[in-house]
C-alpha cells in the first residue's frame, strides 16, 4: 500500500487538516525548494503552463511577495490582483470577483483577507484549491510552516523543544496555526503576553501553557518568538500604553538570558522595532528572522508544487 502523503488539490485552510508526517513531508520538500533558492540560476520548469492567482485583499510584503516569487521560480504565470485598484473598490462582491478570475483560467489561489473563512468561501466559489496567506485572527498556516521549517532546520526536530511565543496573543493568526503545527510535531509550547491580550481556554484548546510573567516564560526556552503588537487591531485599550507593554514584555537583551543561552530569536514580520523586541535581539546573532522570511519562499514552491502536482 502506497502510504506516501497526498497532497493533489488539496486546500491549505488551516495546519489542523493535516498530520505530523504530512507536515514533515512538507518541510522535506521545502529542503529541496531551498536548494533551488541559493543556485544562481533560481528557476525550474515544473508548474509551466499552470496560472495561480495572489487574491490579497489586506496589506502584505513578505507573504504576497514569497508566493509570487515561488510561482515564479516554478515556471507558474502570476496573476496578481491588486484589491485597492479592482472593481472591489466599485462594490464588486469577493463572489463576484473569483467569478471573474476563475474565468481567466486560475489553478490556484494563495488568499489573503481581513475575514476569517474566506479561503474557503473562494474555494467555494472556484472549485480550486487555496492557500490561506491569513484570514483575519484565525489562521496563517504558511507562516507556521516556515517558522516550523526555520526551527527544524536549525535544531533537527520540533519533538521536546520549548517554545515560547510572546506578545499579542489575542490578535494573533500566527499564534493560532504555529500552535497546531508545533504541538503536532511534539513542541512544548508557552504562550505569553498581558491578559487582557490572552484569549481563555488556550491550554484546553491548544495544550500550552499560558503565561503572564516574562521571565518565568522565558525559563529554559530552546525557542524565542516575538509576536507584533497588532495596532491595527486595538480597538478597546487593552493595555494602558506602548510604553507599559514594552516595559513589561520586550525582547531585549536583559530580558532573552532568561532563556537558554543560544535560544533562537524569531519573528513573524512586520516588526514594532523598540516595543516587542529591541535591534539588539532582532538583528543580534541568535536571530533567524531574516532567514525566516527566505525560508518562506521555499515553503510555499514546496506547497505550489505539491498541490498542483509538479514533476520532480
Ligand atoms: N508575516 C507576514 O504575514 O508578513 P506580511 O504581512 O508582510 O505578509
Amino acid at each position: 500500500m502506497d502510504t506516501t502523503p497526498q497532497f493533489l488539490g488539496r486546500n491549505v485552510f488551516d495546519l489542523d487538516d493535516y498530520s505530523a508526517e504530512e507536515i514533515l513531508y512538507i518541510l522535506e520538500a521545502a529542503k529541496g525548494m531551498k536548494e533551488i533558492n541559493l543556485r544562481e540560476y533560481k528557476k525550474i520548469p515544473t508548474l509551466r503552463g499552470k496560472t495561480i492567482c495572489t487574491l490579497f485583499v489586506e496589506n502584505s510584503t513578505r507573504t504576497r511577495m514569497s508566493f509570487e516569487l515561488a510561482a515564479s521560480r516554478l515556471s507558474a504565470d502570476v496573476v496578481s490582483f491588486q484589491a485597492s485598484v479592482s472593481a472591489l473598490q466599485k462594490g464588486e462582491s469577493l463572489q463576484d470577483t473569483v467569478y471573474t478570475l476563475d474565468a481567466m483560467g486560475i489553478d490556484l489561489y494563495c488568499i489573503r483577507h481581513s475575514s476569517p473563512g474566506s479561503p474557503q468561501l473562494v474555494h467555494k466559489y472556484s472549485g480550486k484549491p487555496v492557500i490561506n496567506g491569513g484570514d483575519g485572527r484565525h489562521a496563517h498556516p504558511t507562516q507556521a510552516l516556515l517558522d516550523i521549517f526555520s526551527i527544524w532546520e536549525k535544531l533537527g526536530s520540533l519533538d521536546g523543544l520549548k517554545v515560547t511565543i510572546v506578545g499579542d496573543i489575542l490578535n494573533s493568526r500566527v499564534v493560532r496555526s504555529n500552535l497546531i503545527g508545533m504541538k503536532k510535531l511534539g513542541a512544548q509550547v508557552t504562550v505569553c503576553g498581558p491578559k487582557t491580550l490572552m484569549p481563555g481556554s488556550m491550554e484546553e484548546i491548544y495544550g500550552c501553557r499560558v503565561e503572564y510573567d516574562l521571565k518565568t516564560a522565558l525559563s529554559d526556552a530552546d525557542v524565542v518568538m516575538g509576536l507584533r503588537m497588532q495596532l491595527e487591531r486595538q480597538t478597546e485599550g487593552l493595555f494602558p500604553s506602548l510604553e507599559e507593554y514594552s516595559k513589561h514584555y520586550v525582547l531585549s537583551k536583559d530580558t532573552i538570558q532568561w532563556a537558554k543561552h543560544d535560544a533562537l530569536i524569531m519573528h513573524p514580520g512586520p516588526m514594532n522595532r523598540g516595543i516587542e523586541i529591541l535591534p539588539e535581539i532582532a538583528d543580534g546573532t541568535q536571530s533567524i528572522i531574516v532567514e525566516q522570511v527566505a525560508n518562506g519562499v521555499a515553503i510555499r514552491m514546496a506547497l505550489m508544487f505539491l498541490i498542483l502536482g509538479g514533476k520532480a
